[in-house]
């Protein structure tokens, strides 16, 4: 299958400025040198504790910011380094769905007005075609046409999450961010705007990024997960391999918080895994791996070293000494 996003050691550091005369004297290292592919058509799960960097890194690939370093590649053009102005022409491949439909839809626009915005930037449509493709775009979300001159405040969380589904779609983006779509609305309504998204995505041929903090959400709508721990991506590997499989410390430690409905799964999971102390500070991160703080299976090497991203198993991505031929111990891991 072929990649329709290429990401490379890509970096987001937002500058922090002290003093009277606001010199820059430190960053915080939101992101910081994560690469991976999103294949064609599938959901790459985003997963990792709140803080650790997932809702920048969603924004940076989508170039809302102006990146600190690295390549991104999308439908074959690169995007990292190209101007916002020149970025024009690519912005329909891409769109972003946000956590919060409350805080990302305008109060004063009606439905018609918001889903139509990125029509009137980007395309010369007639007004009726505009129209046309409003009730088109409100009836695959599930949304009544009749509503479409109402304002957001009118509707219920889940249903302004289909205004801002139905805006993301409206210019036939090929790659979308999904940022914790379900995570403000209710949990009755959560699995109705998922299979929302997932036939969505069957219909269109979507290719999804996937961000949530939720393990169980992310194992029901992801083909493949990479999980990130303060700016890095520590692990990716396929849904069913990650799950059954994990193979850094942080993920099994993640994994062995999350309930798990199958018995016999659960007695293989063994105990929880409670990680001591506090995730360090993007600003200060620690010497070597990023996790050494917190690891149980810490070693002396992951003090010193960054450990390489590598992969230790047919499609199966870990950033761990454990894994190293290097600095493995015997029979680790
Ligand atoms: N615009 C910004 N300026 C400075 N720091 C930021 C900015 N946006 C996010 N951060 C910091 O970057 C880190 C990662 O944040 P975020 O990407 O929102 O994490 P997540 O989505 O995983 O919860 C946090 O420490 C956050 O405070
Ligand atoms: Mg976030």
């Amino acid at each position: 299958m072929t990649a329709l996003v290429e990401v490379r050691d890509l970096k987001m550091h937002f500058p922090i400025h002290t003093g009277l005369l606001r010199r820059q004297t430190g960053a915080v290292k939101a992101v910081d040198g994560i690469s991976f592919d999103i294949r064609e058509g599938e959901t790459l799960g985003l997963v990792g504790e709140s803080g650790c960097g997932k809702s920048t890194a969603g924004r940076a690939i989508l170039r809302l910011y102006d990146i600190t370093e690295g390549e991104i590649v999308i439908d074959g053009r690169e995007i990292g380094s190209v101007t916002q102005a020149s970025l024009r022409k690519v912005r329909p491949t891409m769109q972003m769905v946000f956590q919060d439909p409350q805080a990302s839809l305008n109060p004063r626009m009606t439905v018609a007005s918001i889903i139509s915005e990125p029509l009137d930037e980007h395309t010369s449509m007639s007004r009726a075609e505009k129209r046309e493709r409003v009730y088109d775009l409100m009836d695959k979300v599930g949304l009544n046409r009749r509503f479409a001159n109402r304002y957001p405040h009118e509707f219920s969380g889940g249903q302004r999450q289909r205004i801002g589904i139905a805006r993301a779609l409206a210019l036939n983006p090929k790659f979308i961010v999904c940022d914790e779509p379900i995570a403000a609305l209710d949990v009755s309504i959560q699995a109705q705007v998922v299979n929302l998204l997932e036939e969505l995505q069957d219909e269109l041929g979507l290719t999804y990024l996937f961000i949530s903090h939720d393990l169980s959400m992310v194992r029901h709508i992801a083909d493949r997960v990479a999980v990130m721990y303060l700016g890095k991506v520590v692990e990716l590997a396929s849904r069913d391999d990650l799950y059954a499989r994990p193979q850094h410390p942080y993920t099994e430690a993640l994994l062995s918080a999350v309930p798990e409905p199958d018995p016999a799964q659960a007695e293989r999971q063994g105990s929880r895994i409670v990680l001591q102390g506090d995730v360090p500070s993007p600003a200060n991160p620690p010497e070597g791996c990023n996790f050494c703080t917190r690891c149980p299976k810490v070693m002396d090497v992951c003090r010193r070293v960054d450990p390489a991203f590598r992969e230790v198993a047919p499609e199966q991505w870990v950033a761990c000494h454990l894994h190293d031929p290097e600095h493995a111990p015997a029979g680790a891991p």
